[in-house]
């Protein structure tokens, strides 16, 4: 193989370890003087955010993950409506696509059966333009597309996919800041969000540093045969990711939920044998949050709670992993680094084959 595993013993764990320098290359040459360039989504880039009045995220996978995150910034920051939506799904229903409609596809490899499939029926429908966030410059969705904006996040070996999402969630947040520029976003806000991408190298190399607290903490989940993840908001999917990782490489059955349809269901699950993990960032959801996490522990659940620095005080949980307190548009990327270790970790305790996991391939490329 072309890439080599150098002092790491799977592809996995170099991929997880490379996302600071990912973060980085992603990063480089986008924001100038604190402002995002217009001009790296495309020719004509200008004029197409300022008419794009609602947004269609098509995905599969982890990559359909990071498109739900986007949703929240993109309604959040710009007030433009968008929906996230699975390839699969959108490329057999009858979408209804009204006028200003910006289609948007996220995929790794540019290849995804489906998400191409999608992007071509986009073609027929009248769409405003469409758009790609790719790692392979030369693939199929790319070439398919008006504007691009690469994640260069470089080749990725490991079939669970870790630096590419990362990367994908900054090339989004770079998508969803300069949208909400366009439609009027407060110079504090902006600047605000432009600062937070611009430290996460630094915050993503912090959080690396806790692969030996999370090492430990695996060994909880070795005999456990399922894990419910819980999140709000953003960390709702990232609670989704964290537990389509554990999934995928340890063989566990987790499922994500969020925090708030805990009484609808899953609660009924809770009991000492189904660890819960909960990711928390320091947003107007915690409380509501923590109420959840009251109720997990009042039914004997053992709840481990990723949580930001200034929120971490008092909470009960079994175990706490502090990570640092970085903002409300690089939490969602903060707060996925820990999961991948943990599930990797998990994974290689259980004596699983962490890069290439059973049944699964890197790229879909058929239906
Ligand atoms: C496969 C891979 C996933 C990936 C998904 C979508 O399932 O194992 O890691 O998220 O395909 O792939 P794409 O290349 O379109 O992002």
């Amino acid at each position: 193989d072309a890439v080599e595993l150098g002092e790491y013993a799977h592809y996995m764990l170099k991929e997880i370890h490379e996302q600071p320098v990912a973060v980085a290359d992603t990063l480089e040459g986008r924001i100038a003087g604190g402002k995002i360039l217009t001009q790296i989504f495309g020719v004509d880039a200008e004029r197409l955010l300022a008419d794009t009045q609602a947004v269609h995220i098509i995905a599969c996978g982890t990559s359909y993950h990071a498109g739900l995150v986007a949703r929240y910034w993109i309604e959040q920051l710009a007030g433009v409506p968008c929906t996230a939506e699975i390839a699969s799904e959108y490329r057999y229903r009858d979408p209804v696509v009204r006028e200003g409609t910006l289609f948007l596809t996220i995929s790794q490899s540019g290849e995804t059966a489906d998400t191409l499939a999608a992007l071509k029926l986009a073609k027929e429908r009248p769409y405003l333009a469409r758009m790609a966030v790719c790692n392979v410059p030369e693939s199929s969705i790319v070439r398919e597309s008006a504007l691009v904006l690469m994640t260069r996040a470089g080749p990725e070996i490991g079939v669970a996919s870790t630096k590419a999402f990362t990367t994908q969630l900054v090339a989004l947040a770079l998508f969803s800041l300069a949208l909400a520029r366009a439609k009027g976003l407060d110079d504090e806000r902006y600047s605000d969000g432009v600062r937070q991408l611009e430290r996460l190298p630094g915050h993503i190399a912090e959080v690396l540093k806790l692969d030996e607290e999370i090492k430990e903490l695996a060994e909880q989940f070795i005999g456990k045969h399922h894990a419910l993840f819980l999140g709000r908001g953003t960390h709702w999917p990232v609670a989704m990711e964290g537990a389509l990782k554990l999934k995928e490489i340890s063989y566990i059955h987790a499922e994500a939920y969020a925090a708030g349809e805990l009484k609808h269901g899953p609660l009924a699950l809770v009991d000492e044998d189904m660890p819960v993990i909960a990711v928390a960032p320091n947003d107007r959801l915690i409380d509501k949050l923590k109420s959840n996490l009251e109720e997990v522990r009042a039914r004997g659940g053992v709840l481990y709670a990723f949580v930001d620095e200034t929120v971490a005080h008092g909470l009960d949980a079994a175990r706490v992993v502090i990570l640092p307190a970085s903002g409300e548009i690089a939490a969602p990327i903060i707060s996925t680094i820990p999961l991948q270790l943990l599930s990797y970790h998990v994974a290689v305790q259980r004596g699983t084959d962490v890069d290439q996991p059973r049944n699964l391939a890197k790229s879909v490329t058929v239906e």
